[in-house]
């Protein structure tokens, strides 16, 4: 069953648990995102960025993706992950994207509200939903690297105004992630006291970005055949859970598939040097992304929530 935001994270947001938002890009890892769902009768996002919109085609991944959520016995929202445009939210839209997020975090806060609202008007008529984001996060949104000297944790005052003036869906917030597998040099942290600000005076559901777990397990796998994910380190999963505690009910992942999938294909063609099948080497793969996705929907407590 096709949803949108509205649909799902209002009632995480209410009982304690945060719903995944899992990038794909292709076929295995949309199979292994819906299929790790259902498994554990999860409610699930299926994110694509730009930049995997250009790579799949529009018109492939929306039908792709649609097609498979409404065959799926869970609810599935098709959402678009950092649109940086009102232009490529409509393209979704059009397409049959049941939510979007216009990401105008790196826009004075008058431009990120106006851009915003612009997109939850023409959103609202369509029935989809819109996420937004205010703060920075540090690492890569797209092509657009952001440095820890850049990066700006939300503010809680200026999170309840844009809120209230853009009637958003779901806000994204930065606390101390940071996308990709190099998220802190020394120990893990993240900014729970301000979350807790935010979350007092915003009552919509908040979104985590950059959360991969980037777990040491996963990290040896690639390296053991071949790989040189040396210094990867993620959110590990006590800050997640306290996270989730504070507000968050919205949890987005894609490095960990990335690695899963990178770890899967390096281990099936190692063992395996005589087979050049590409359903075996990439269905290995989308085994190890669909145990990840398994961990995640644990972690996040929204198991058996569909
Ligand atoms: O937020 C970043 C996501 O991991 C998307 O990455 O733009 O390389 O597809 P991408
Ligand atoms: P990770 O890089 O931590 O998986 O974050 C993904 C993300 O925030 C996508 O929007
Ligand atoms: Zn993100």
């Amino acid at each position: 069953m096709l949803v949108n935001l509205n649909d799902i994270l209002p009632r995480a947001r209410k009982h304690g648990y945060a719903v995944g938002a899992f990038n794909t890009s292709n076929l295995e890892l949309t199979q292994a995102i819906i299929g790790a769902a259902e498994a554990l009768k999860a409610p699930v996002i299926v994110a694509t960025s730009e930049k995997a919109i250009t790579y799949a085609g529009i018109e492939n991944i929306s039908s792709m993706v649609m097609g498979m959520a409404k065959r799926a016995r869970i609810p599935v929202c098709l959402h678009l992950d950092h649109g940086a445009s009102y232009e490529v939210c409509r393209e979704c839209m059009k397409h049959g994207y049941t939510s979007v997020m216009i990401d105008a975090s790196h826009m004075s806060l008058k431009e990120n509200v106006r851009l915003t609202r612009k997109v939850v008007r023409y959103a609202r008529k369509r029935n989809v939903s819109v996420e937004a984001e205010i703060g920075r996060l540090a690492g890569i949104e797209d092509d657009l690297q952001v440095s820890k000297a850049e990066a700006v944790y939300t503010d809680p005052d200026e999170a309840k105004k844009f809120a209230e003036e853009t009637e958003c869906a779901a806000l994204a917030v930065a606390i101390g992630t940071s996308h990709g597998a190099y998220k802190f040099k020394g120990k893990p942290k993240l900014r729970i006291d301000i979350l807790k600000d935010i979350a007092r005076l915003v009552r919509i559901p908040l979104v985590l970005h950059g959360a991969s777990g980037v777990k040491p397990a996963w990290i040896n796998r690639v390296n053991k055949f071949g790989g040189k994910l040396a210094h990867a380190r993620g959110v590990p999963d006590d800050l997640i859970m306290q996270a989730v505690r504070s507000g968050i009910a919205k949890i987005n992942t894609d490095t960990d598939l990335r690695i899963a999938f990178t770890a899967g294909v390096r281990e099936y063609l190692i063992k395996n040097p005589k087979d050049f099948d590409s359903r075996k080497i990439v269905g290995h793969a989308r085994d190890m992304i669909k145990q990840v996705v398994e961990d995640r929907i644990e972690v996040f407590g929204f198991i058996n929530q569909a």
